[in-house]
């Protein structure tokens, strides 16, 4: 395949790139996610070896996408093609696509459930129940409205995406991820002035050694990849769209320091909460939809508590499953673009809309238990495409993109997007230690995560 001359779509400014991968970046995983997979490892301990698999291994693999994306100026279907000049490398790509779909298929559903949790505090319906396990379960037992919610949340992605980039993501992400932040500290200095909220904050920033594990190591290291949006090529789309004098060494610390501050920030929602009350942190998936809203309803104000943090999570998710679905609309519509049945970007929307109803409507379904035959084996469908996508496609897509950098990409080529224009001593260092990372310790630590996984499932 030949390289061509860079085409629209673009962004058009240095921070709406980094704002619109911010966006994909901090979602689900930093609010929901991080502050209970932290809560069931210890606190502290796992904050810090987070923030070092951030260091280590997160930033030369967000350097590693943004890098291929950048340099190609293509989706995830032509980039390892286009910089190779040959086929040889394009499974990766269809690697990213499958990874995609199933991660699609339960955010959707999630990000369904922070939408009917919103729609319940603003309509003063959440605390009506008198207990919130019950209406969790209601929910999560309901195959029908979990879908609906699916759908809802699948319809305002795709409006977003039917504009050009410039227009509906990165116009967007620059407004909703500074709301995003203001929001969560607001929220933080609220939570902190609770009698008693000291107690959680020891337990987040005071690292416990004792609870040290190789299974809390690698937990932080899943985590780290899931919440950094890496191994799945959502970064090597954005990377295709950067303008052309932004520094991708810097974009990556940005993105990868507001990602983390925003992780750290939920925990400093959540844990005092949760201390204050005298709740268990190690809760599990349930503490945000269980816990903390029990938590806020004893708290003043507790509904205006409850419509800011569902609205947290509902822009933090919508902006992840933007990001998603703009893999699968870049990937369709230059796969099919020299094709008799070429998708515009329209068409391509539409049909990743139609794919991504199909696997979102197995999870909701087969998590409800019907129809009963909804499943593999005794998993339901939620469980297998997150564990699948998470433990297994998207490490082997870093790996394999790490590889791919490390060993077959030009050297001068990096080179030349890692200098960007500048022959600085610093430049030159960052270029070396970033090749001898990407080439020996990524592809160990990735495979460290695979044996997890593997583990995990005997
Ligand atoms: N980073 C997102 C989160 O933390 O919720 C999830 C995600 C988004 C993963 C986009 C992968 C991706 F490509």
């Amino acid at each position: 395949m030949q390289k061509e001359e860079k085409s629209a779509p673009s962004f058009t400014s240095k921070v709406g790139l980094v704002m619109a991968a911010v966006g994909s970046a901090v979602g689900l995983g930093n609010i929901w996610k991080f502050p209970y997979i932290a809560g069931q490892n210890g606190g502290g301990a796992f904050l810090l070896i987070y923030l070092l698999c951030v260091l280590l291994f997160g930033l030369p693999l967000l350097i590693t996408e943004f890098t291929i994306g950048k340099h190609s100026g293509r989706s995830v279907y032509g980039a390892f093609s286009v910089i190779r000049n040959n086929n040889r490398w394009q499974w990766i790509g269809w690697l990213c696509m499958l990874a995609t779909i199933l991660v699609m298929g339960f955010y959707t559903v999630v990000t369904g459930w922070c939408i009917n949790y919103l729609i319940d505090a603003i309509s003063n319906t959440l605390y009506s129940s008198s207990d919130l396990t019950a209406h969790f379960t209601e929910l999560s037992s309901n195959g029908p409205r979990m879908f609906g919610y699916s759908i809802l949340a699948l319809a305002l992605t795709s409006v977003v995406l039917w504009f050009d980039v410039n227009k509906g993501i990165e116009r967007l992400s620059k407004i909703l991820m500074p709301l995003l932040l203001i929001m969560m500290i607001f929220m933080a200095i609220r939570v902190l002035m609770l009698p008693g909220s000291n107690v959680g904050m020891r337990f987040f920033f005071e690292a416990d050694f004792s609870k040290l594990s190789p299974k809390v190591i690698l937990d932080a290291m899943g985590q780290c990849f899931f919440s950094l949006s890496i191994g799945l090529g959502a970064l090597i789309t954005y990377g295709a769209y950067m303008p052309k004098h932004q520094n991708i060494i810097a974009t990556s610390v940005q993105v990868a320091v507001l990602d983390s501050l925003v992780a750290i920030l939920a925990g400093l929602i959540i844990f005092p909460a949760v201390f204050a009350f005298g709740v268990d942190p190690a809760e599990g998936p349930q503490l945000a939809f269980v816990v903390l809203p029990s938590v806020f309803e004893q708290m003043s104000l507790s509904s205006l508590s409850s419509i800011m943090f569902f609205g947290l999570l509902c822009i933090a998710a919508i902006t992840s499953m933007i990001s998603l679905m703009e893999v699968l609309v870049a990937f369709l519509t230059e796969a099919t673009a020299q094709k008799k049945h070429s998708l515009d970007r329209h068409k391509a929307v539409l049909l990743a809309v139609v794919i991504c109803v199909v696997t979102s409507s197995l999870c909701a379904f087969s998590l409800s238990g019907t129809p009963e035959w909804l499943k593999i084996g005794d998993k339901d469908f939620f469980t297998v495409f997150d564990t699948v996508a998470s433990n297994f496609l998207m490490p082997l897509g870093a790996l394999s993109m790490a590889i791919f950098i490390g060993w077959f990409m030009p050297e001068s080529a990096i080179k030349q997007e890692l200098r960007n224009g500048n022959r600085s001593t610093i430049h030159y260092a960052l270029g070396f230690l970033f090749m001898q990372i990407v080439r020996y310790f990524v592809p160990i630590a990735i495979v460290a995560i695979f044996l997890n996984g593997v583990l995990s499932l005997i």
